[in-house]
């Protein structure tokens, strides 16, 4: 495999866990490891080093010495030719449930913190590498080691929040009691929380550590690998590196792969010769000069980190100016996973213009040397070093070595700020340094660098401004020079790429405020001149986030006294696969064995949003090796007709494509990096049509599906005409990518005869998916095996959307007679699946002076995409409120949008929202306490519905009390009030949202239905099937326990194994919350059908066991096999005459939180929120708790910070974590306070529980209207008062630019200003080149972008 001839090593040696692995291959990265080695626990969840799922740790002792260093890493972005010498530890190495667990992972399963599984591997093992570096972690140590992890289903903070669980005392013993301070959330465990028992926790056994092998201590040699399309070398020098810099002079450097790697694999880039020179010592150094430090370019950000804090420990505070700000760039730098491995040359070549340390390095003024085969050669960093969009001034042949970071002397003050859309691991929107220099004891300005990142196609300095202020005071009146200066100096075209003009400009104004601020402060304390103190109420504008001690409580009742201990119903028992989650031994689609004959498959997918296909080139994409066939609609030996309700929807597009990612064909190969090669090596040409990519776009040519609905109570016009005031208003709600961890995966089985083929998927439909399949096979049903045996996530995106793929893959394996497995990866899912629909809602409300609201007209406009698939708010317009005139009008949009989906409450919360902003309009016109008037408004027991549904057992009211007296919403209320008075630029805010959550599946009677299989074997195990899928809910466990009550048997003595069409058909989609409420029942009645059969041999042996009925009952030859089922009685509803009922049920619940929001960035925290849910008598009250837990954080999600941002040519720009922001464990509020509402049992569902898995979502609303709640107190500083718009999610741009004031005012792009700019275009047009057109085109793609 050895193509250099310098090589003298070409054999890859490194550890995986305790495999010795000896490679030759080069260009691969290490999870190819899951199917060569076996080993699956670590997963693939976006393979750009978003998400963190793939984490794990890396063991070498060079370039420094022994001891050896233990990080983590993201396994989706380390080559496998960088772990040479390495030992990599997995979630397998560490623990398993077959032999013994490792504490970590113990804890985290035993703490209810793993739910759908599919991450808790990389949670896993970014503890375990923390613990293996620092046994005794501060909060902020573990908050880092986070950073890199996102959210999606519910990880129990209570495992994050306690230091004291992983401190080693602890930790080695037994993990309780500690001895840590008042602080330590378990104090009030040890009052409320009995989810689980912390004193059973296993100690850390320490001979479980895994030892680093001896031989990976040898010193490292020169290394090349040739894979099949890159060379990589590591040379073991820097002479031999600049050798091969001369050689290959279009070699790139790959320390930490962060930015090669995402350019290699999703923008296509291809790097033949890559140099890796990670370990050569000079490249390495770490050195004091006179002037400041010296680091080498291959330092980690991680190394840089620590030898940085070290030095602000120990030098004269004034030094450290330029170190501290390093600092606070890297707390908000990528995660702890990229910073380990990336380093600082990698940044700064990159020379990317959102670069978080060269704002940093451009305005210190720090030195670089390059070097290369002819010398060295030292440069001063400043703008000229950035000649173009990502380009440097650095020669083809040279390298950067080092880079001095300066000391700062007495009088100079440097800081640096980042702003982004979610405060951890995210990109900078605006970043920035900031660095003064004043003459000898007085105020007055020696030197003044700003520079700025995100603000043009490079980092860019200030100069002009700093030129003028030069010689200037440190004064207000600079201030307010600096800030017209910036204005004028920092300008945005309209049509800059990343859009956001107004907020960015606004940013490097407000954070030169905070700069301005934080020097005053300092020159007061420093110097001996008079300077102004800083107003009081501005302080706090100038502070920094500070990470506080988290704590959060878990309310529920505890099963009666008396409940006898196997019934585990109600009891609080650990998700069934939660430990073999944490040890990566639960088994997805995915983690199936390859077949031997196994083939890949990628689809190819169209590049535009409304067009004919013209032609399709496949000439190139035949040529990549391994490539077995091609295939399109022609080859679909069934229908090419498909969809979840009425078939609109192709397999394959035949003639036309409908949106940006409609499937087109596919391409089947050897592997998946083949067939995904050669899929995009296929060329399409295609006649455009013009696309309807918006709501508003669907509105003016009424583009939209049939039927439109009406419910309607009262008389409208009559409550119009009684009302004291009018109000008319709108909102927009973004839609939400489901981001379920695991992304679609089908494993399709030909069995050989009669057209028998086995479906492996991660699907919450199977027999949708078994149908569907049959229809375009061409084959029965019965032909047609779909089994499920979890899901890492699905949240309503596995219901619909999953069967095309399936489908695809299906009609691949039957034609060419082999299994064919396709797991779509991370943008492929996004570019491919639609998501929560998009809402426009504009309403028109009438109300009396009291607040009492009268009259109500809702139109709701959703954006349904380019198919019907399941699109529907209706029921929930009026969420709490009893109206007595209403009427709700739904639009279903027909776009050019890949077509959105059921998504966790499906419609509801969209509709909701919109009412809770007619009832904060209300209340601000009226000038009431919000909170007052929803009360005032609110049902009562016994009201109707607009949908005439009467609400029985109506808990509103308690949930209402008990939140507002968990929350101290009153004392919260006075506090806030207090601290608005105290701060002009931080404001907080307060909301308490409830939310009436209507259970069942609306759409389809037919889908309220379930079946269950109960198999009792001779030895007394009980093989359980349902129609539900578990999609890490929980639902499994729940069912578990449900059989076990019945049956009066442990839940030891009961299996499921999985859910599969060969067992029970037909089954409903796991959706709408209800599978636990259908599928229970019908567990039930198998149960009960079994009781009864075994009923003679209890009665005749009532001391027996439960084994001796079942060998009496088998020698007796009585079936022991049953079948259950359950159909949801007086179901029904019809639009036409708004009779009926469409729902069993409704949950309740509350929620009150707050929030802090710095009015000069619009960023915010999440202060504090408590929920009340009432979920029935819980079934599972861990379990439940999680749900809530969970959909609250997704809600946060939806309302706060997930953004999808779509071209006008409907093009999705958001296709990652990179872009894509979900929430993070920084994002969950600080205090998160949940309770079950007790003595609340529902007669509608099996054991009077209720369903849990949607309606709590919506509660995360009073995050949102918390952040309202804070923007109006801001306004009223700038004298606006009133009822204003604010369209969700509340992104720091829309809650920065709805904060007005004089710094908004200096950028501000007004309508006239736009107007303007158009016409000034239009009429020009004729006269401007090429260019003008497509900058045309960019400003409509950004304000289209930004009004969608
Ligand atoms: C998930 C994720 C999050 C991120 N978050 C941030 C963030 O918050 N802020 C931010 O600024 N960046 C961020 N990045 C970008 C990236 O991590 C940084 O730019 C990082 O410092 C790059 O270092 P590296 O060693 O991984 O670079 P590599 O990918 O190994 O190399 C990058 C480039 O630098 C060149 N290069 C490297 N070293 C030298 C040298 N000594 N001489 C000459 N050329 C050299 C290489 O040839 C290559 O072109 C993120 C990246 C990812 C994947
Ligand atoms: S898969 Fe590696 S970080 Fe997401």
């Amino acid at each position: 495999f050895c193509l250099s001839p310098n090589s003298v090593n070409c054999l890859l040696l490194f550890h995986l866990f305790v495999h010795r692995v000896v490679k030759s291959f080069a260009g691969n990265c290490s999870l190819t490891l899951r199917f060569t080695v076996g080993l699956t626990g670590t997963k693939l969840g976006c393979a750009e080093g978003g998400c963190g799922a793939c984490t794990v740790m890396v063991s070498r002792s060079s370039p420094s010495p022994p001891p050896p260093r233990h990080f983590a890493v993201n396994a989706c972005l380390a080559p496998l030719c960088s772990l040479h010498h390495s030992a990599v530890t997995t979630v397998e190495g560490i623990g398993s449930v077959a032999s013994k667990l490792h504490p970590v992972q113990e804890r985290i399963a035993r703490a209810h913190g793993s739910q759908c599984g599919f991450c808790t591997p990389g949670i896993v093992m970014s503890m375990y590498a923390l613990l293996r570096n620092n046994p005794q972690p501060s909060l902020l140590d573990i908050e880092e080691a986070f950073q890199g992890e996102v959210l999606r289903s519910y990880q129990s903070k209570t495992f994050v929040c306690s230091p004291c669980w992983w401190q080693k005392e602890t930790y080695m013993e037994s993990g309780w009691p500690c001895t840590c301070s008042e602080a330590c959330t378990k104090r009030e465990y040890v009052e409320y929380f009995l989810l689980y028992n912390p004193s059973e926790f296993m100690p850390l056994d320490p001979t479980q550590e895994i030892i680093f092998p001896i031989e990976l201590k040898k010193p490292l040699k020169q290394l090349c690998f040739q894979g099949e399309r890159v060379l990589w070398i590591q040379p073991s020098s820097l002479t031999e590196l600049l050798d091969f810099k001369t050689q290959y002079p279009e070699a790139r450097l790959v320390v930490g792969n962060t930015e090669v790697g995402i350019e290699m694999k999703f923008k296509n880039l291809l790097y033949p010769v890559i140099l890796a020179p990670a370990f050569i010592p000079e490249l390495n150094t770490v050195q004091r000069t006179a002037d400041g430090i010296l680091f080498g370019a291959a330092c980690t950000l991680t190394r840089l980190g620590m030898v940085l804090r070290d030095a602000v420990q120990e030098l004269p505070t004034y030094q450290t100016e330029v170190f501290r700000a390093v600092l606070e760039q890297l707390r908000w730098f990528a995660g702890q996973q990229v910073r380990n491995v990336a380093a600082i040359g990698g940044n700064i070549v990159t020379a990317s213009p959102i670069s978080d340390l060269n704002p940093v390095f451009l305005a210190a003024g720090c030195k670089l040397t390059l070097a290369s085969k002819g010398g060295k050669r030292v440069i001063e960093m400043d703008d000229s070093f950035f000649p173009g969009y990502r380009k440097t001034v650095l020669k083809p042949d040279e390298i950067l070595l080092f880079i001095e970071i300066p000391f700062t002397k007495k009088g100079q003050y440097f800081s640096a700020f980042k702003q982004s859309q979610r405060r951890e691991d995210d990109i900078a929107t605006v970043t920035c340094a900031m660095n003064v220099a004043f003459e000898e004891n007085t105020n007055s300005v020696r030197n003044l660098r700003l520079s700025y990142g995100g603000m043009a196609p490079t980092t860019v300095l200030a100069k002009e401004t700093c030129k003028r202020l030069t010689g200037r005071k440190w004064s207000d009146e600079l201030l307010q020079d600096a800030c017209s200066l910036l204005a004028k100096e920092m300008t945005l075209d309209p049509s800059a790429p990343g859009g956001m003009v107004t907020y960015r400009r606004t940013l490097t104004i407000s954070l030169f405020f905070k700069f301005y601020l934080i020097v005053q402060h300092k020159l007061a304390q420093d110097l001996n001149v008079e300077v102004r103190y800083v107003r009081p109420d501005y302080a706090s504008a100038a502070e920094l986030f500070h990470s506080v001690f988290p704590c959060s409580t878990q309310l529920f009742q505890e099963v009666p006294p008396g409940q006898n201990k196997d019934d585990v119903v109600g009891r609080p028992i650990m998700h069934l696969s939660a430990l073999k989650q944490a040890t990566g031994e639960a088994v997805y689609c995915d983690d199936i064995p390859c077949y031997d004959n196994e083939l890949h498959l990628a689809l190819v997918t169209s590049t535009k949003a409304h067009a004919f296909i013209e032609n399709i080139d496949t000439k190139e994409a035949m040529c990549v090796p391994g490539v077995v066939a091609f295939l399109t609609a022609k080859d679909i030996p069934g229908s090419n007709r498909t969809g979840p309700a009425v078939y609109d929807e192709t397999v394959l597009a035949e003639d036309m494509v409908t949106c940006v990612g409609h499937i087109i064909a596919a391409i089947v190969a050897d592997t998946q990096a083949h067939a995904q090669r050669a899929a995009k090596a296929v060329k399409i040409t295609y006649k455009e049509l013009k696309p309807v990519v918006t709501i508003q776009e669907a509105i003016s040519c009424k583009s939209f599906y049939q039927p439109t609905r009406k419910i309607e109570q009262g008389n409208i016009e009559e409550g119009f005409k009684k009302a004291d005031h009018i109000l008319e208003g709108e909102m927009h709600i973004g839609g939400q990518e489901h981001f379920y961890l695991e992304t679609n995966c089908t494993l399709a089985v030909p069995r050989g005869e009669d057209g028998e083929m086995e479906m492996f998927v991660s699907t919450q439909s199977t027999s949708k998916t078994q149908m569907l399949v049959a229809k375009a096979l061409g084959v029965p049903a019965n032909r047609i095996v779909c089994r499920v045996k979890r899901m890492g996530g699905g949240f309503g995106g596995k219901e619909c959307r999953s069967t095309i793929l399936s489908t695809v893959v299906a009609v691949a394996a039957q034609k060419l007679k082999k299994p064919v497995r396709c797991m779509l990866d991370r943008d492929e899912d996004m570019l491919v699946t639609g998501g929560r629909h998009p809402f426009l809602g504009r309403y028109k409300v009438g109300f009396m002076k009291t607040g009492r609201i009268v009259s109500l007209e809702v139109t709701y406009y959703s954006n349904a995409g380019n198919s019907a698939d399941l699109s529907l708010a209706l029921f929930h317009m009026e969420n709490c409120y009893n109206i007595p005139h209403i009427r709700g009008m739904g639009y279903m949009c027909k776009t050019n949008l890949p077509s959105n989906t059921a998504f966790r409450g499906f419609g509801g919360p969209q509709g909701m929202m919109v009412a809770e902003s007619w009832m904060g309009d209300v209340a601000l016109h009226c000038g009431l306490p919000v909170e007052q008037v929803r009360r005032l408004n609110m049902y009562k027991q016994g009201d109707r519905t607009p949908f005439t549904q009467r609400l029985e057992q109506f808990t509103i009211d308690r949930c209402w009390e008990e939140c507002l007296s968990i929350s101290q919403y009153n004392q919260r209320r006075k506090a806030i009030e207090q601290f608005n008075r105290q701060h002009r630029w931080k404001k907080r805010g307060i909301a308490v949202i409830p939310t009436k959550f209507g259970i069942t599946l609306t759409s389809n009677l037919y889908s309220i239905q379930a079946g269950a299989l109960v198999h009792v074997y001779i030895d007394g195990s009980v093989l359980l099937t349902h129609g539900g899928t578990e999609m890490g809910q929980g639902l499994h466990t729940k069912m578990v326990q449900v059989a076990s009550k019945v049956l009066g048997i442990p839940c030891s003595k009961i299996h499921i194994s999985e859910t599969s069409t060969s067992t029970v058909p037909n089954t409903s989609p796991t959706a709408a919350s209800a599978s636990s409420d259908l599928n229970g029942m019908a567990i039930y009645d198998a149960c009960q059908t079994l009781n009864q059969r075994l009923q003679p041999y209890k009665t005749k042996n009532p001391k027996g066991t439960w084994e001796d009925w079942v060998k009496a009952a088998y020698f007796d030859r009585v079936n022991l096999s049953a079948n259950g089922f359950y159909k949801t009685p007086d179901m029904g509803y019809d639009f036409e005459t708004n009779e009926g009922k469409p729902f069993n049920y409704f949950s309740y619940g509350v929620a009150c939180s707050e929030v802090e929001v710095d009015c000069l960035t619009g960023d915010h925290k999440n202060l504090h929120t408590s929920i009340v849910m009432d979920v029935g008598n819980s079934l599972n009250p861990a379990i439940d708790i999680g749900q809530v837990e969970g959909a609250f954080m997704q809600g946060v999600g939806l309302f706060t910070l997930e953004e999808l941002l779509y071209s006008p040519e409907g093009v999705l720009l958001t296709r990652g974590p990179g872009m894509y922001k979900i929430p993070a464990f920084g994002d969950i509020p600080t205090e998160l306070n949940v309770s079950l509402l007790r003595d609340a049992p529902n007669e509608k569902a099996i054991f009077s529980s209720k369903a849990v898995g949607e309606p709590p979502l919506f509660l995360a609303a009073s995050v949102f209207y918390a952040i309202k709640d804070a923007i109006t107190a801001a306004r009223a500083e700038s004298g606006l008062r009133g009822p204003f718009r604010l369209d969700s999610p509340a992104t720091p741009e829309r809650i920065r630019n709805a904060c007005e004031d004089s710094f908004t005012k200096l950028v501000r792009m007004t309508p006239l200003f736009i107007v303007a700019l158009c016409f000034f275009i239009f009429s020009h047009k004729s006269s401007f080149t090429l260019w003008l057109d497509f900058h045309w085109i960019r400003i409509c793609c950004v304000l289209g972008s930004r009004t969608q």
